[in-house]
């Protein structure tokens, strides 16, 4: 792996929430890195803790959260600083864009008045040099007769214009990550892939790293250059998109891209996994997995180490990797 351009490099990253039940902890012990202009795919279901990753990263854990671990970002610890530091990182740095746009975007200011008022903010640029540049910005990202749109409020854009909106919003002060948070399920398929290409396209134009979250590998198929697969706070696999993609070595990532609709395999069952993801309360023993793992053995009933295999990709999992891969092709 290159190092010489290193921009995020996250060690045993832990979140835990405090409740009235107990503690709970969303993210166990996370480890990964991403290169500038990299991709990684943080893939999960529903409450693996995909989404509190982020928010650590981000500052915006809710208040019963606590971190530990580390996250550098260009070399400099991110994690738990003061507001004033993350307000900084957040606008010059590190973006974020959510499932719904709504939540970020203010419904009563025209989209000129926002787009505008972070470059004002953050760029110290006058109203005319931030008209010209957010009208430049809707164009990069592909937004018919932007200059003519400028006028109008979230609300007179249909969904997936109102995603270009954020991610024009979010991309004005050239971040070096862009944390992008399941954009597209609140989108209907045909526009979650014009969202997905027009990613694509902006990375290599702006050069900017993205985390793409979400909980459907096909989402992100097309566009990783990395993939991380968690279940229950912890990481499952992590490798290539290539090899989570071809030759998944874990029967949970195994599980994920059967759901995958597949154009080949048109009229061909899909195979969502039976059962759900554990009550974070009351985890089972071993590999959190395990209950749902048809290859479980005994051994799965101990805790498996996230070992390196010969090909690099790091795994958590006791069944020979070669018989899992082998008896997938
Ligand atoms: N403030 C909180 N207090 C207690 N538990 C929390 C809190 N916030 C999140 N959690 C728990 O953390 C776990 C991980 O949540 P997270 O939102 O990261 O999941 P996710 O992978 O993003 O899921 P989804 O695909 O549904 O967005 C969940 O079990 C959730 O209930
Ligand atoms: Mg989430």
């Amino acid at each position: 792996m290159i190092t010489n351009n290193l921009l995020l490099d996250v060690q045993d990253l832990r979140v835990t929430f405090k409740t009235p039940d107990g503690d709970v902890t969303a993210v166990n012990n996370l480890t990964f890195s991403l290169n500038a202009g990299e991709t990684l795919g943080i893939v999960g279901e529903s409450g693996s803790g995909k989404s509190q990753t982020a928010f650590a990263l981000m500052g915006l854990l809710a208040d019963n959260g606590r971190i530990s671990g580390s996250a550098k970002f260009n070399g400099e610890e991110i994690l738990n600083l003061p507001e004033s530091q993350l307000n900084r990182l957040r606008a010059e740095q590190i973006a974020m864009i959510f499932q719904d746009p709504m939540t970020s975007l203010n419904p009563y200011m025209k989209i000129s008045e926002q787009l505008m008022e972070v470059l004002m903010l953050h760029k110290g640029m006058d109203r005319n040099t931030a008209f010209e540049e957010a009208v430049r910005m809707l164009d990069a990202v592909k937004m018919p007769e932007a200059r003519k749109r400028m006028n109008m409020y979230p609300h007179e854009f249909s969904g997936g214009m109102r995603q270009r909106v954020m991610i024009a919003m979010a991309l004005l002060c050239r971040p070096k990550l862009l944390i992008a948070d399941e954009p597209t399920t609140a989108l209907d398929v045909t526009v979650q892939a014009q969202i997905m290409t027009l990613l694509n396209e902006l990375k290599t134009e702006f050069n900017t790293a993205i985390i793409m979250i979400t909980h459907d590998l096909g989402v992100v198929a097309g566009i990783c250059d990395n993939v991380l697969v968690m279940y229950a706070g912890r990481t499952m696999e992590y490798g290539t998109a290539e090899q989570i993609f071809y030759t998944p070595s874990h029967p949970y990532s195994m599980g994920l891209i059967k759901a995958v609709p597949r154009l080949d395999e048109q009229g061909e069952e899909l195979l969502t996994i039976p059962g759900n993801p554990p009550n974070l309360l009351h985890l089972p023993s071993g590999c959190p997995f395990q209950p749902r793992c048809l290859k479980a053995t005994q051994n799965c009933l101990k805790t498996p180490n996230l070992d390196r295999l010969p090909d690099q990709r790091l795994r958590a999992c006791f069944i020979s990797a070669e018989e899992l891969i082998r008896g997938n092709a």
